[in-house]
């Protein structure tokens, strides 16, 4: 099928690459030129694992190419994905300029067509705003009408960053919601090969089952590090019970990692969106509001702990390993360590960082207010403490590094070391939900 996506950030990209690679012919779309010509080079603006091999062989097969313009894009496409950005506004509630950006160009350019295509919505939008905002701006400027002329999804996705193509490719569900089924049919075409429960409803229910899906992830993060703080206060290692409670095939054991906290592009934004446009409707989303709150005071439990060992942090070297909000990527959005470094800074602490992928845009944020290293040696030594603050895997195995600090103490906010073993070393250990004795 031929298949045009507006938009080539994380998920406009990998759904771009993943349908090339299975068989359709894709144009991507965007109106930064660095990006388009990124893409027609083979190069991956963004760090994911496989994207950028897989984007090199659909290029050179000639499945897939970029352009900025959008009206080409139109016209070649039977299906064309809207995957624009929706961040936040100030007042946290979902900024639509993109997609209402998009919509209008889409719709100037289904003007003068007669063929029938469908515009199907991956963006993350709140609910309503595919039949409120997207459809009346189509309508408009193309003169035509929605589920006649051309036909409208809602298709969310529930992608990963750093499993992003693994996620797409082996998706656990497909939900399409749909205008009409003449508007479904065509787009479930594109998803039928994935062998996956599909889901086809209405596309507010679409819309809705992404912020669910988000929503009920954050929620269980934010019960478990509570229960972790329970644990703590009452001498209890937290993922024993993340364990036992786990084994209730009604609960299942995963997102039940106590730590510091979600960070990154999805959560927090689509939480604190979902928030502020339920305000709207009059009601007032207690669970949801204490979900992220809890969240805000989880990233700053290494500082209070670190409070807890020194009275005074100046010239103290905090050695910090790992910077972005979750392992196997460089994000730094939302990440507890902005919240972790901004707060230590306030404290005069000399803070040393190191992180495989997100020192570049660790720079863009803090600049020479904090140090980098080039390897966990480099971070850890002559240290004071060390706080861990992503899950690398690369620091599962640093217990021969201790010596190098000066204070041989560990802050382990991703349950990255095995608590006994560090105590066989001498190295006095502090983890999420867990009792020091
Ligand atoms: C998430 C959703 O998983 C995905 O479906 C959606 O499309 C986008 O948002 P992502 O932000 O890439 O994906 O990361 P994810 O792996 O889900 O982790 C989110 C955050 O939660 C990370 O900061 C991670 O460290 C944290 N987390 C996750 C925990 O603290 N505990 C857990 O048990 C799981």
């Amino acid at each position: 099928m031929k298949v045009s996506i507006i938009g080539t950030g994380y998920v406009g990209l990998v759904t771009g690459v993943c349908l090339a690679d299975n068989g359709n012919d894709v144009v991507c779309v965007d109106i930064i030129k660095e990006k388009v010509d990124a893409i027609n080079e083979g190069r991956a603006i963004i760090y994911e694992e496989d994207l950028e091999q897989i984007l090199v062989k659909n290029l050179k097969e000639k499945r897939l190419r970029a352009t900025t313009n959008i009206g080409e894009a139109v016209k070649s496409a039977d299906v064309i994905f809207i995957s624009v950005g929706t961040p936040s506004r100030e007042n946290k509630a979902i900024d639509l300029g993109f997609i209402e950006n998009t919509s209008c160009e889409i719709g100037k350019a289904l003007k003068n067509e007669t063929n029938y295509k469908v515009i199907a919505v991956k963006s993350t939008v709140v609910p309503g705003t595919t039949e409120n905002v997207i459809i009346p701006l189509l309508e408009e400027f193309s003169d035509k009408k929605a589920g006649t002329d051309f036909g409208v999804c809602m298709i969310p996705e529930f992608l990963r960053e750093g499993r992003a193509i693994y996620d797409f490719m082996n998706p656990d569900r497909t939900i399409i919601g749909e205008y009409d089924k003449k508007s479904g049919d065509k787009v479930f075409e594109l998803f039928k090969n994935f062998s996956c429960p599909v889901l086809r409803t209405n596309l507010r229910t679409a819309e809705m089952i992404k912020y669910a899906s988000n929503a009920f992830l954050a929620t269980k993060i934010s019960f478990i590090n509570e229960i972790a703080n329970i644990c703590e206060l009452k001498g209890i290692d937290v993922n024993e019970v993340a364990k036992g409670i786990g084994l209730d095939k009604r609960i299942n054991p995963h997102f039940l990692h106590a730590g510091i906290g979600f960070g990154g592009s999805c959560f927090p934004k689509d939480v604190s969106a979902l928030i502020s446009s339920v305000y709207e409707n009059g009601y007032e989303p207690k669970l949801l509001k204490e979900v992220m709150e809890l969240n805000e005071r989880q990233k700053l439990w290494p500082v209070r702990k670190v409070n807890e060992i020194f009275i005074d942090l100046k010239n103290k070297k905090i050695a910090i390993l790992g910077l972005a909000f979750k392992g196997n990527s460089d994000d730094m959005r939302e990440a507890p360590t902005f919240s972790i470094i901004n707060l230590l800074l306030k404290k005069n602490a000399n803070i040393h960082t190191y992180d495989p992928k997100a020192t570049e845009n660790a720079k863009r944020i803090f600049g020479n207010k904090i140090n980098y290293c080039k390897n966990i040696d480099e971070c850890l030594n002559d240290a004071d403490v060390c706080i861990i603050a992503t899950d690398w895997d690369e620091f599962k195995k640093i217990y021969d590094k201790f010596n190098l600090m000066k204070n041989k103490i560990v802050i382990d906010g991703r349950k990255m070391l095995n608590p006994e073993k560090c105590k066989e070393l001498n190295v006095k250990y502090y983890g999420v939900g867990y009792k020091n004795e």
